[in-house]
Order: C-alpha cells, then sequence, then structure tokens
C-alpha cells in the first residue's frame, strides 16, 4: 500500500524536526508493506531528501511545468529538474489546479514529460460536489482519464488518484460502497492492466477503518493529516491493523 503525503502549500525549514517520528517509524516494523512518499513544497525537497537519506522514504513534487526542456517559464519547474534534484514522484492534475484553469491537455502533456524525465505520475482525477449532484461523475471520471493519458501507450509509472473534489478538506468521505463502484468503473477503463488506483480527499486515523475495507485501492493520497507525523502514522498503522 502506498500512502502519499501532499503538503501542499504548508512548512518551513522547522517542519524538518517533524520528520523524525516518522523516519523512526518507517524504520520499524509496524510500517508493515506500507511503502511513503512525501510530496513537500518545492522549496522543501532538497531539504527532505536530505532528512530521508538513510530511510526508504521516497520524494515527490506537487506539480511541474509541460515542457520538456528548459525555456522562459519565469517561476516554473519542469519534470527533468526535478527528477534532477532527486524527486521520483511527481503528482499532476490536483484539482487546486485544475479550479485555476488547468486543462485536460495541459495535464496530458505534463504526463507526458513527466514520465519521460522517469518520474512516477500521481494522476489526479474527481468529480465536483455539482457535477456529483448531477450525477455526471463517471462521465467527468471517464473524461478526465481519457483526455489525461491521450496517446500514453505505457501507465506502469502511473498511479490514478481518485479525489472527489467535494471530499478535499472538508471532513466528507464517500460512502463505502460508492467509493467501491467508483474504483471499479476507473479500473474497468483500463483493457489490460490497470494502473494503481489511489483514494484522496479528508483521509484521517478515524475514517481509515472504513476506506481500508475497500480493498481493490492500492493507497491514499493525504493532505491535511500528512502534516501530523503521528496522524499519518495513524493513518499506516491502522490500515495493517
Ligand atoms: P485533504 O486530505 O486535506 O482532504 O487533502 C486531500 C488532497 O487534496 C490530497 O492531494
Amino acid at each position: 500500500m502506498y500512502f502519499i503525503a501532499n503538503w501542499k502549500m504548508y512548512g518551513d525549514i522547522k517542519s524538518l524536526n517533524t520528520l523524525n517520528r516518522v523516519i523512526k517509524f518507517s524504520k520499524s516494523k509496524e510500517i508493515n508493506k506500507g511503502r511513503l512518499i512525501y510530496c513537500p513544497p518545492y522549496t522543501l525537497i532538497n531539504s527532505f531528501l536530505k532528512k530521508f537519506k538513510n530511510c526508504l522514504i521516497d520524494i515527490g513534487a506537487q506539480n511541474c511545468h509541460e515542457n520538456e526542456t528548459y525555456g522562459p517559464h519565469t517561476g516554473f519547474i519542469n519534470a527533468r529538474m526535478l527528477k534532477n534534484i532527486g524527486a521520483n514522484y511527481v503528482i499532476i492534475g490536483h484539482s487546486e489546479n485544475r479550479e485555476k484553469g488547468e486543462s485536460n491537455r495541459l495535464i496530458n502533456l505534463k504526463i507526458k514529460n513527466a514520465i519521460k524525465a522517469k518520474l512516477k505520475v500521481i494522476f489526479c482525477i474527481g468529480e465536483t460536489l455539482k457535477e456529483k449532484r448531477q450525477k455526471k461523475t463517471r462521465q467527468i471520471l471517464s473524461k478526465q482519464i481519457k483526455l489525461g493519458l491521450d496517446k500514453i501507450k505505457n501507465k506502469s509509472n502511473i498511479f490514478i488518484a481518485y479525489e472527489p473534489v467535494w471530499a478535499i478538506g472538508t471532513g466528507m468521505i464517500p460512502k463505502t460502497e460508492d467509493l467501491l463502484k467508483t474504483i471499479k468503473f476507473i479500473k474497468s477503463k483500463f483493457k489490460s492492466k490497470s494502473p494503481k488506483i489511489l483514494y484522496g480527499g479528508s483521509v484521517n486515523p478515524n475514517n481509515i477503518k472504513n476506506l481500508k475495507k475497500i480493498n481493490i485501492i492500492d493507497g491514499f493520497l493525504v493532505g491535511g493529516a500528512s502534516q501530523n507525523s503521528k496522524k499519518f502514522i495513524d493513518i499506516v498503522k491502522k490500515t495493517y491493523s
């Protein structure tokens, strides 16, 4: 199981101290088959890499520019640059970026170049509350998958993170039976082997007991709760208990 911490726009140098607990946990038996990946803000990637030098915790970024090569793009970083400093993962298509106008076409370009740069991609999809109410969830997810993964044959380095927009940061999660159906639906979109599927949206130590019942989920993308090491560790522990 994968446990991916998305720190969003939070964290400074002092936050590194909070990781000691996680480092210790990652070396204990309690980690079980859990794999931990941290996606801090760009400013902390290098510090996190140093901090995790002697343990198996991996590092990712939260976005990248769509261009494969260097270019005059003030304020941006491409996938190759991320790989170069030691990141192995990148989150692409997060709803917080889609909301600001990141299109499926742009997401597709970003994914293609991230794969070229040998990064593993955490490709986020999910419907808004309005779309859910209009019973458009499947239609939206199909479109996001079709356009986001257009002309990408080898999907072995892609993880799909199903993050219903209405579940992010709200404390709400989908009903178990709905989530099971949606994950099955996402898997059914792939003829041969489906990419690994993660769930994200208000995952915390209290609701993980319900979420883990869906045994076709390959892991969790955790926002808020991942900034608190104890909570993040509890999520992993409770997944296996
Ligand atoms: P929360 O866990 O804070 O709801 O955030 C989820 C998320 O957006 C992870 O990418």
